[in-house]
């Protein structure tokens, strides 16, 4: 697989550091095994996530330069609101400062004590924001996507029959909301096909249940439909994304992804006349700020509508795709296994697959990770047992379907020789994984996101 040149050149850099292997030991050591808890700055190559953490373009910069500062009525907001009602066609865009923020916000209006929430899979903070309203969130994945090794074009999908068969176990009028979360990032940022969500929208509006898409990776789905569904091969990102969107009733997005912004987050709702936006205008200024800011600055949303339409390009979308293609070839030489065929914002590699003689409960997921930033400090995260932590009713600790270490990519940031350091690093952690015999035990915990405080220990 050829790496495909980057769309853009660069025009200015920031210096990163080296330590040595014996001092990435006891800084990992020193923040407890948690590679939250490390420094920035001790870190080489960060792909702990993909989120906020992309370069922007000299136009976003220069955009930041003319950002409004209005505390009522900023042009930037109204640019912000042009741009979101033309790419999604739909009739009321509210700002607010990220992706969580939107989930309160919008969670509160449409949950409370007793109801479920179904999702093809929920992101952390969205499981969070479900159970913080007082109801319980419900996976509801396709099977295959369970499988790392089974190649097929949606593993992002949601199991339609399952989640019909879920809605009449607890009741049409028990189920408060169905979030189909696009690119699916707890699966392996895989996508999900149009035609899919088409049929979530059917199963939503016989029983007259509200449909949300979670859309921070909506850019990336959308090249992938373009590229695996046969009715969208000629369309253009902009209108996939509107076909996609026009299935749905509202949508919450985490702006620090696919719009290429450090800080900033989106609720719509299809319909300018639903009776959610006055709760929701209400709900937003006490918890993020005034209507036309949402928490975020002036700047903040100019850069944002500029973001939206950057997002959408192709030449971009082909490269970026392409950077992930290409760390996966390079594994697939290797025999090092990922959820396949590899997703749009990061490698998931199996650490399941990895570390075969470990079980869920010592943390494959979080041994990789720990391993990877030894070895060539390298940060990432686990999206396994680790982060998926307790039962909110039992607090006995999960079994997740999937053990990963997620390696995700930043958008625009590191270059071919950075992938290669990648690609070596885990190779080389292959060849002596067999001589890990034991993972982590938690010391310490909160009691709900735990993966992002906890301290560990070795066993
Ligand atoms: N939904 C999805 C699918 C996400 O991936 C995230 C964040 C959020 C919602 C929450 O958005 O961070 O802006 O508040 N994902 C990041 C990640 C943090 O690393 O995958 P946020």
């Amino acid at each position: 697989v050829k790496y495909i040149p980057e769309p853009f050149r660069i025009k200015m850099v920031e210096p990163i550091k080296m330590l040595t292997h014996k001092e990435r030991e006891e800084k990992i050591k020193k923040a407890n095994y948690n590679l939250f808890n490390l420094a920035g700055e001790d870190v080489y190559i960060d792909l702990l996530t993909d989120s906020g953490t992309n370069a922007m373009s000299d136009q976003m910069w220069a955009g930041i330069m003319r950002g409004d500062e209005a505390y009522a009525g900023s042009s930037s907001y109204y640019k912000l609101v042009e741009a979101g009602k033309d790419i999604f066609n739909y009739g009321f865009i509210q700002p607010v400062h990220q992706g969580r923020a939107a989930e309160k916000v919008l969670f509160g209006t449409v949950l409370s004590e007793g109801k479920v929430a179904i999702s093809n899979m929920f992101f952390d903070t969205t499981r969070a924001h479900v159970e913080l309203c007082g109801a319980r969130a419900i996976d509801c994945v396709v099977e295959k996507a369970k499988d790392p090794a089974k190649r097929a074009p949606f593993k992002g999908n949601m199991d339609v029959e399952k989640m019909e068969k879920i809605i009449l176990e607890h009741g049409p009028e028990n189920v408060g909301l169905v979030v189909i979360t696009v690119t699916n990032n707890s699966a392996g940022g895989q996508p999900v096909s149009v035609q899919n969500v088409r049929e979530v929208a059917a199963v939503c509006k016989k029983y007259n249940i509200p449909l949300d898409l979670d859309a921070a990776r909506y850019a990336e789905n959308a090249y992938f439909i373009k590229l695996r569904e046969e009715e969208f091969k000629d369309a253009s990102i902009k209108e996939i994304i509107r076909t996609m969107f026009s299935c749905a009733d509202m949508f919450t997005m985490s702006s620090k992804k696919d719009c290429v912004v450090s800080m900033g987050g989106l609720i719509g709702i299809k319909d300018a006349e639903s009776p959610l936006i006055l709760p929701i205008k209400a709900r937003c200024i006490s918890f993020e700020g005034f209507t036309t800011c949402g928490g975020l600055s002036g700047r903040d949303l100019e850069a944002l509508a500029l973001g939206l339409y950057e997002g959408l390009d192709e030449n971009y979308l082909r490269y970026r795709i392409g950077q992930m293609e290409y760390l996966a070839a390079r594994l697939d030489d290797a025999g090092i296994a990922y959820q396949s065929p590899v997703g749009g914002h990061g490698v998931f590699i199996d650490a399941k697959a990895m570390f075969p003689q470990l079980p869920y409960f010592e943390f494959p997921g979080q041994v990789l990770a720990i391993e990877l930033y030894k070895e060539a400090g390298i940060r990432t995260c686990d999206i396994g047992s680790y982060m998926l932590g307790n039962d909110p009713d039992t607090k006995k600790q999960l079994h997740a379907d999937f053990e990963f270490t997620r390696l995700a990519i930043p958008r625009r940031v590191y270059t071919q020789a950075h992938f290669d350091v990648m690609a070596d690093a885990l190779i080389a952690i292959k060849e002596r994984a067999h001589e890990i015999k034991h993972g982590y035990k938690i010391t310490w915990e909160p009691p709900i996101l735990r993966h992002f405080q906890a301290a560990l220990v070795p066993i």
